[in-house]
């Protein structure tokens, strides 16, 4: 069974496909037992990611530490890795039981001690009843909870998951995340994630590495993404729905609003969640004027889609009685400490004074 988890630390990882570089200056590190998250649209290098981590490709450049010790250069079969694809082939013709073992009767383990292995995986992942049964005979989520058996009973103290939940329903997804969230608490292995949904990351990591074309756009704390997006990336990737951006003439400030940096007024972007404009605030530190293009109902909220006099699109969320009209104006407020800043011509976080 898996023991205690190890450290992952990347240090100037780089990739190239012949001229094509498809990942440059990647680092992040993760302590023993931690959960990372690797963030980032489709195409953005995260597999490649995984792919150098694991061996199944040679890296470009740079180091890939794992317990402090450098395994860039080393096989695959000596880096003790576990891996769960998205697409998690079960061998049809086998038992759920022999699936699980596989990859201990390719390493020789003897039979009393991968019994007892295999027990005590069936039972973390709630199996017991079905291990006499083919892959055929199991519903998707029952499936993907084997492919995750079949990694955790190989005792391997760093597993990789790249995007496993993505073949399943929104229901069961929320239910085998938390599992997987457990899991990775209650045996204290270190978890590697990969996902392209900002909200599964933000709800299972300790850790997340957000990634852009390649290179690293913020590495933090879901709270730290959430709270202080580094760009204007980040700013429009996290976040249900993500923080509206709108340029300075859309925008009334305070007389006294000054950006650091010696950066002009007009050369700024504002960044504010939805969840963070009032609409009808008058009075408020920050404000904006738009007509209402159309509402969207989400159960709890509106989802008030705006249009300001520049043509920018934005939304508030709003959670009080009576939603406004379509093709009215209104006024949404906001305050300084809801504001983001960022600079045009860089797309970077930038303080600013009152
Ligand atoms: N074997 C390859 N040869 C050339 N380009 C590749 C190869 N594998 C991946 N790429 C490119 O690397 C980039 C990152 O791919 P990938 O890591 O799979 O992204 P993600 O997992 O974030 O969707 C993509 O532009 C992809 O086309
Ligand atoms: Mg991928």
């Amino acid at each position: 069974m898996s023991g205690p988890g190890v450290s992952l630390e990347v240090v100037d990882l780089a990739k190239s496909w012949g001229a094509v570089d498809v990942l440059q200056d990647v680092n992040f590190g993760i302590e023993p037992g931690g959960f990372l998250t690797l963030l980032g649209p489709s195409g953005c290098g995260k597999s490649t990611i995984l792919r150098l981590v694991s061996g199944l490709d040679e890296v470009s450049g740079g180091q890939i530490l794992i317990g402090g010790k450098d395994v860039a250069r080393i096989p695959a079969a000596e880096r003790n890795i576990g891996m769960v694809f998205q697409n998690y082939a079960l061998f049809p013709h086998m038992t759920i039981a022999e699936n699980i073992t596989y990859g201990l009767n390719v390493r020789k383990v003897p039979k009393a001690e991968k019994e007892k292995a295999l027990a005590r995986v069936a039972e973390l992942m709630a199996l017991g009843k079905l291990l006499d049964r083919k892959p055929s005979q199991l519903s998707g989520g029952q499936q993907q909870r084997v492919a995750l058996a079949r990694v955790l009973v190989s005792d391997r103290p760093l597993v990789l998951m790249d995007e496993p939940l993505s073949n399943l329903d929104a229901k069961l997804r929320v239910e085998i995340r938390s599992e997987i969230r457990s899991l990775n608490k209650k045996l204290g292995i270190t978890v590697v994630y990969v996902t392209h949904d900002q909200s599964e990351a933000l709800s299972m990591s300790d850790r997340v590495v957000l990634m852009n074309a390649g290179n690293v756009s913020q590495v933090g704390t879901p709270q730290e993404l959430y709270d202080r997006p580094a760009n204007t990336f980040a700013a429009a990737f996290i976040g249900t729905p993500p923080m509206n951006l709108l340029s300075p003439e859309d925008v009334r400030a305070p007389a006294t609003f000054a950006p650091e940096g010696g950066m002009e007024a007009r050369d700024v972007i504002f960044g504010v969640r939805p969840e963070s404009l009032s609409l009808g605030r008058a009075g408020a530190e920050f404000s904006a004027t738009a007509r209402v293009e159309s509402l969207e109902y989400e159960g709890k909220v509106f989802l008030v889609h705006l249009i300001a006099p520049s043509g920018t699109r934005f939304i508030a969320a709003h959670s009080g009685d009576g939603a406004p009209e379509e093709g009215s104006e209104v006024t949404v407020g906001w305050s300084a400490s809801q504001t983001h800043l960022f600079s045009k011509t860089d797309g970077n976080r930038r303080d600013f004074t009152l």
